[in-house]
């Protein structure tokens, strides 16, 4: 697809747009507004309470790591999760770590039946066993499974093994979610989407469809477009997901969980200016809409989709897993990768509300045999992604 001036809006921003913008920002620095932008973590981007647990270490030699079964709970929760709510609570003994889902953070209507929320525990368990490996334990993992009744989703068992750091366990700290503009002159050749697939390959029940080529990519982004409307014209499912929006520096170092300006891929100076500026939830919506029109999808290289072979917990969980390791592995790659859910999350809201499944029967097309359970883009870009909050180790183990 051709790029078009709108592709990457803040890189093309007009000259005129630029000075209004420096003018407005100007403005509000000279009105009090620098007492404001130091206030809003203007100058402290992705510093503070909130971010300190991405300093661990994954540097470190095998044979140097302390071994400490606590320690790998603060990789676990380093681990993608939907919109941020980290669902997660550890119970760490000597040889055993039990996961559980932590109900309390469920996205509402943006996910009535807690498919987001088992894909999210499927990262920290992944996470959780790299970290295993490298700190020289043998994971063995039993899923659990159930339905809302049963909060325990995870048993990981831990021997002893000689430690094995491998190349995913290093980039966990260089994995965040890429929001921005993707390089539109840079396509990802066929051989490492065939590589990515590979990823799957011990995974009998979670597989990986792309969709690559220039008609299939129109589809799946209309589709995306399409579902990114249907969600803000629900005011209660727009209502579930903006709640987890945190604005001010004072609720992302209080919470330490939620989506951020910080973490829209945009421009310093875009997102300097957004944070001296309040955000309605209608605002917000317009900006999540133009940003999925103008940039989101008009500048993938390709999307892709995780589907199973039924949508039970343990093959979301599985799925999760699998997400995890493509984000790490693609970030070892220099690649960016983003979530776009929005057609899932409207075929679940479909069938919470017996609404005719348009999008749940768009996705089945697209899924062909199988479930389909997570959408995502995929491209290169030069900007780095900003890190989000995270509650610490300690915060979400259980005694
Ligand atoms: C199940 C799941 C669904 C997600 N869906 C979306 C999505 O639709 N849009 C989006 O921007 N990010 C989505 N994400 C990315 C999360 O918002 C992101 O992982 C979280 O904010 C933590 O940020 P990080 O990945 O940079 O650590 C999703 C992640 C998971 C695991």
């Amino acid at each position: 697809m051709e790029p078009t001036k709108s592709d990457q809006p803040h890189k093309n921003m007009s000259r005129r747009n630029f000075l209004k913008a420096s003018g407005a920002a100007l403005v509000l620095l000279a009105g009090g507004g620098l007492y404001r932008a130091v206030d809003q973590g203007v100058f402290s981007t992705a510093r503070g309470p909130a971010y300190v647990p991405w300093n661990v270490d994954v540097a470190f030699e095998p044979d140097l790591a302390e071994k400490d079964p606590v320690k790998l709970v603060q990789y676990a929760i380093l681990a993608a999760n939907a919109h941020n709510t980290q669902p997660w609570l550890f119970r760490v003994q000597d040889n055993r770590i039990e996961l559980f889902a932590d109900l309390s953070r469920n996205i509402g209507a943006m996910d009535p039946f807690y498919r987001e929320m088992n894909i999210s525990l499927g990262c920290a368990i992944e996470n959780l066993c790299l970290a295993a490996k490298a700190f020289g334990y043998e994971p063995k993992v039993q899923l659990h499974e159930g339905e809302f009744d049963r909060i325990k989703v995870a048993d990981i068992t831990l021997s002893d093994r000689i430690p094995e750091v491998s190349p995913l366990f290093r980039m966990m700290t260089k994995r965040h979610t890429h929001r921005g503009a993707y390089d539109t002159k840079q396509p990802i050749p066929e051989q490492l989407l065939r590589d990515i697939s590979l990823l799957s390959r011990d995974n009998p029940n979670a597989d990986l469809v792309w969709h690559a080529d220039d008609q299939s990519k129109k589809h799946v982004g209309a589709l995306i477009i399409q579902a990114t409307e249907a969600i803000i014209q629900d005011s209660v499912q727009a209502h579930d997901s903006h709640r987890w929006y945190r604005h001010t520096r004072e609720d992302i170092h209080r919470f330490k969980d939620g989506t951020t300006l910080d973490a829209t891929g945009n421009p310093a100076f875009i997102r300097a200016l957004g944070k001296l500026l309040p955000i309605s939830e209608a605002s917000s919506n317009d900006y999540w809409l133009s940003m999925t029109k103008d940039t989101h999808i008009p500048t993938a290289a390709a999307f892709g989709s995780i589907v199973v072979s039924a949508r039970s917990r343990t093959q979301l969980l599985e799925a999760g897993r699998l997400w995890q390791r493509v984000h790490l592995w693609a970030t070892s790659k220099g690649l960016a990768l983003h979530p776009l859910n929005q057609a899932n999350e409207r075929q679940d809201r479909e069938q919470q509300l017996g609404l005719e499944p348009v999008f749940g029967s768009a996705l089945q097309r697209l899924a062909g045999r199988g479930e389909h359970v997570f959408l995502f883009r995929i491209g290169y870009t030069r900007e780095q992604a900003i890190p989000s909050p995270r509650r610490a180790a300690e915060e979400v183990q259980l005694q």
